[in-house]
């Protein structure tokens, strides 16, 4: 940058004069990066090389301006935390050498999001990494600048990867990547494995979980890595509810197609399944959750609970392999190999 800029003095008045005009309208338009938390918990979200951290309470926003940051920059959720009036303390994922505001990386396992503003060709890069694990659901969306188009689309990872973790991964709040487990070079994609790195079952376990996202350093997906033009702000959401009514076949995972089909199963005639569409939705999936063939995939009473109360969503990320609920098949586990959504009948009972 600073050498084309001498370039441009030197060979053209005009070159450094166009070049000016670009600068001012680079530092006019402030990139905002907003991150809000939908957790019904805390979360105390981290960036570097701009923001340091802040608690974040549910419901809440955090903006910043990370304007002209063309150097990699990041940002991850730390879970668990408790910090003293002087921001010093610990967190269970995430944790930055115990202070609120990072000055290093966080400890394994959290989410991650990355990001490169306004670089070659004036262009945004953009997408998420399980590089150091998992530990929140997040998104990591674009918000075009008024009268701009052509960017809408960002990395969504809104399943919940802990609860579905190989127990071989499983740390106190989160999922970790194989690489931080186990060191090995097939796992982290380094010696001998850097250039001919052949997916393991925990990068498929990741990549089934949230196919949007990078799983080692070496994952040469590129169409994980997402581009909008310099002037567009960013929307990081924690927890995000999945859009249910995206309709089937739309949604980038297979998860969102097939809840688009729970859509289905509401009652056009009913008024008041209309109204309370995002209730009947709710129950539906739990209904769905409950039915699962496989019973370690069933919910616990608490989680059940706490979807009836709203303080939770029903997980989305569900086999569709049912118990059949009719009586002849009751119980009889893999009678049923149906890859759709059960009968309305069976989810909401005879009507
Ligand atoms: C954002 O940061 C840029 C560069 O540091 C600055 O020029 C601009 O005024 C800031 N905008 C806001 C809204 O804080
Ligand atoms: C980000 O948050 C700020 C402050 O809450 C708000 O003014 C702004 O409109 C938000 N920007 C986006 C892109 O959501
Ligand atoms: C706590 O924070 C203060 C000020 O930031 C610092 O000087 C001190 O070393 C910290 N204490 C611990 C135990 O980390
Ligand atoms: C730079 O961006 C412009 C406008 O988006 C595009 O037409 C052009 O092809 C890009 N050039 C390169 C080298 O990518
Ligand atoms: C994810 O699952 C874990 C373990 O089942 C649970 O403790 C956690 O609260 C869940 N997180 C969300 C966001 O639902
Ligand atoms: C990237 O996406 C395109 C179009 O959706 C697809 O054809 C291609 O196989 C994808 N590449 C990889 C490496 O998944
Ligand atoms: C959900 O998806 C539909 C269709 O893609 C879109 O029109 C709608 O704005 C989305 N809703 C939300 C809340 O994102």
């Amino acid at each position: 940058m600073i050498t084309e800029m001498a370039a441009a003095s030197t060979s053209s008045n005009l070159h450094s004069l166009s070049f000016l005009l670009l600068l001012l309208v680079a530092l006019s338009e402030a990139t905002m990066l907003n991150i809000t938390n939908r957790c019904s918990y805390t979360v105390w979200p981290a960036a570097l090389p701009i923001g340091g951290g802040v608690q974040l309470n549910p419901g809440k926003t955090w903006a910043l301006n990370v304007s002209g940051l063309t150097s990699r920059g990041r940002l991850w959720a730390r879970t668990g935390c408790s910090f003293d009036s002087r921001g010093n303390g610990s967190c269970q994922t995430g944790d930055c050498g115990g202070v609120l505001a990072c000055k290093g990386h966080g400890r394994p396992p959290n989410t991650m999001a990355e990001f490169i503003i306004g670089q070659f060709n004036s262009t945004d890069f953009f997408d998420m990494s399980f590089v150091d694990g998992f530990n929140v659901p997040m998104d990591f969306l674009p918000v075009p600048a008024q009268g701009r188009t052509g960017c809408s689309k960002g990395p969504s990872c809104a399943a919940n990867v802990t609860s579905q973790c190989p127990s071989e991964l499983k740390a106190p709040g989160g999922c970790n990547n194989a690489c931080t487990v186990f060191k090995q070079d097939r796992y982290c994609c380094t010696g001998n494995a850097a250039y001919n790195c052949v997916p393991t079952k925990y990068s498929m376990f990741f990549n089934q979980m949230c196919p949007d996202v990078y799983v080692d350093s070496m994952d040469t997906d590129w169409n994980k890595t997402f581009t909008c033009p310099l002037g567009t702000n960013y929307q990081i959401v924690f927890c995000p509810q999945i859009n249910l009514t995206t309709s089937p076949g739309t949604g980038s995972s297979s998860s969102k197609g097939r809840i688009g089909l729970i859509l289905d199963l509401i009652d056009k005639n009913s008024d008041d399944m209309q109204a309370h569409e995002q209730d009947a939705i709710q129950m539906m999936k739990l209904a769905m959750w409950c039915l699962q063939i496989d019973c370690k995939r069933r919910p616990k009473m608490s989680e059940v609970v706490m979807v009836l109360e709203g303080t939770m969503y029903a997980e989305s990320n569900i086999d569709h392999n049912f118990v059949a609920t009719n009586q002849a098949t009751f119980g009889i586990p893999g009678s049923v190999t149906s890859s759709v959504p059960p009968l309305a009948s069976h989810v909401s009972g005879p009507r």
